[in-house]
This record gives C-alpha cells, structure tokens and sequence, in this order.
C-alpha cells in the first residue's frame, strides 16, 4: 500500500520521514490542542508501541546527563509510561503524567505486571495546569513531548511552572526537535495493527513551529486532525530557558536521530 507522497512502513516499523514539497499546511482547524492524542485515542500504543531496548537506551543517555544517584522523578506527558517504568526499574520513584486516560490505563497495568506499582504514582493532568505536590529531583519531558506547548510562549510558561515542580539542585531533561535536521522531511507514514496515519508537515519559520496535517484511517472513514509542535533552534532554546530561570545545556543526541536531549538546572540566584 503507498500513501499519496510517499512509502508506508511495515506493521510496528518506524515512521518513515521522506522529502517532499511542504505545501500548504492543510488545517482542519484548532490545532492547538492535542487533538491528534485523542483521535489516536488507545490506539497510541499500537501506533508506537513502546521499544524496550530503544527506551533502556534512552534511560541511559538520560542517566548518564544527569549523572545522579537515583531519587524522585516526573515524567512528564509520559504517554504510556515507558521511561517512567525503566527510571523505576532502576530504583527511582516516579510520578507519571498524562492526559489521556487509555495510556495511564496501560502504565498501570504494566507497572503492576512489572511488580513496579509501588514506585510509580500516575497522575491525568493537564500539563499545563499539573502542580507536583513534592519537589522531584528530575523532571523529564521526553519524546518531544516539550513541543506539545505548541509556541514560545506556552514553552515558557511550562518552563516557569517547573520551578517550583523540582528540588533546588533539580534537572530538568527536556528532548526537542532539532529543525535542521527535520527540515526536509514533510511526509511520515506508518501502517500499525487498526489502522494508518499519515502525517504532513508544514514549517513555519517565523515561530520556530512545526504544523502537523494528521489523516488516520482505520475501520471506518479517514479522520483527520492538526497539531502544532514548538521546534526551536538550540540557541533559541537556550535563550528561552534562560528566561524562565534555567541554565540549558545540549546533553546528548538523541537516538531518534533528529532531537536532542537538553539537561537544564537553576541559574544561580
Ligand atoms: C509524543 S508522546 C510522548 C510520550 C512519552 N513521553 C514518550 O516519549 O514515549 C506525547 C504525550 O504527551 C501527552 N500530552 C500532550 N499534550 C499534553 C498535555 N497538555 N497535558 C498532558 N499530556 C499531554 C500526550 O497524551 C502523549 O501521551
């Protein structure tokens, strides 16, 4: 099967970013909610179901920025919970967030499986609203789920919140797209067991932000959605952090090929 532009991968394979002609960004209208988590709905786990080795790989990179002994963690927009499984697995007590109550579902069912239930609290929270209750060692927004804020501004404020979300010696591990390294990719697709989806990728360049055209078909009719990413240049990063109070740093390139992982600690009063 080949979606209009472009391959479509195997069952279970990667997306498969190809080049071609942006167009126009093709929005079906708010994209600046996160849509695209709710039509995907549990079929999330499906679409991207979680790669042990790939996340062990991950956690180490993770651990290896931070280079702390273990403690308190948050994982951030954790989707279905797979760094927050691997940190437990390693000793740290982890408090998992999400909004969407099918993947907490998932984590919870793993975690009890993996005998991990007593260190991982999972919490459906809006990100944006989420007031930790403790003051974690390690917040990690992992899996781009940074960008999710969709502009510089939300960015910001997510950056702002975290403050009182950490320790005073708290890390803050944040992975973000890199647009240099997307910048030719406009077409993803990917078949999974119930369905495919196709992703379209419009750049606008003025707000460092990606615009995503999102047609999922399954059983039924196509559906479609958009969404809205924040993909900052490094140095833009940088800068944005350092207004929010955090000094940020590029830690590690990320295995995914096109983002880094940034470690972020308090500036100095
Ligand atoms: C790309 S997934 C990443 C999941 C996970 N961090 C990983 O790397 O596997 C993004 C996740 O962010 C969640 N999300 C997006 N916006 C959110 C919001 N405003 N509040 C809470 N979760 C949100 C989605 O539900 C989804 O699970």
């Amino acid at each position: 099967m080949t979606a209009p532009g472009g391959p479509v991968t195997g069952t279970g394979g990667p997306d498969t970013g190809t080049p071609g002609a942006p167009g126009g960004s093709g929005c079906t209208g708010d994209c600046s909610g996160t849509g695209f988590f709710d039509l995907l709905g549990e079929t999330y786990d499906s679409y991207r179901p979680p790669d042990a080795a790939r996340t062990r790989q991950e956690v180490d990179l993770l651990a290896a920025a931070c280079a702390r002994p273990v403690g308190t963690a948050v994982d951030l927009m954790c989707g279905q919970g797979r760094h927050s499984l691997e940190l437990a697995r390693r000793g740290w007590r982890v408090t998992a967030v999400d909004r969407v109550a099918g993947l907490l579902g998932l984590l919870g069912e793993r975690a009890r499986a993996q005998g991990l239930g007593d260190l991982v609290d999972i919490v459906r929270a809006d990100a944006f609203e989420f007031r930790h209750t403790g003051r974690a060692d390690l917040v990690a927004l992992l899996g781009n789920s940074f960008g999710f804020a969709a502009d510089r501004a939300a960015c910001a404020g997510l950056l702002n919140a975290l403050t009182a979300a950490t320790a005073a010696d708290g890390l803050l591990a944040v992975e973000v797209f890199d647009p240099v390294r997307r910048a030719d990719r406009h077409l993803w697709s990917k078949r999974f067991p119930g369905g495919s989806l196709t992703k379209r990728r419009h750049w606008d360049p003025v707000g460092s932000t990606e615009h995503m055209r999102v047609d999922l078909a399954g059983t039924g009719p196509t559906r479609s959605t958009c969404y809205r990413q924040y993909t900052p240049p490094a140095e833009e990063f940088v800068a944005l952090a350092g207004g929010a109070g955090w000094r940020a740093r590029p830690a590690a390139a990320w295995p995914s090929n096109d983002s880094t992982l940034f470690l972020l600690r308090r500036e100095a009063p």
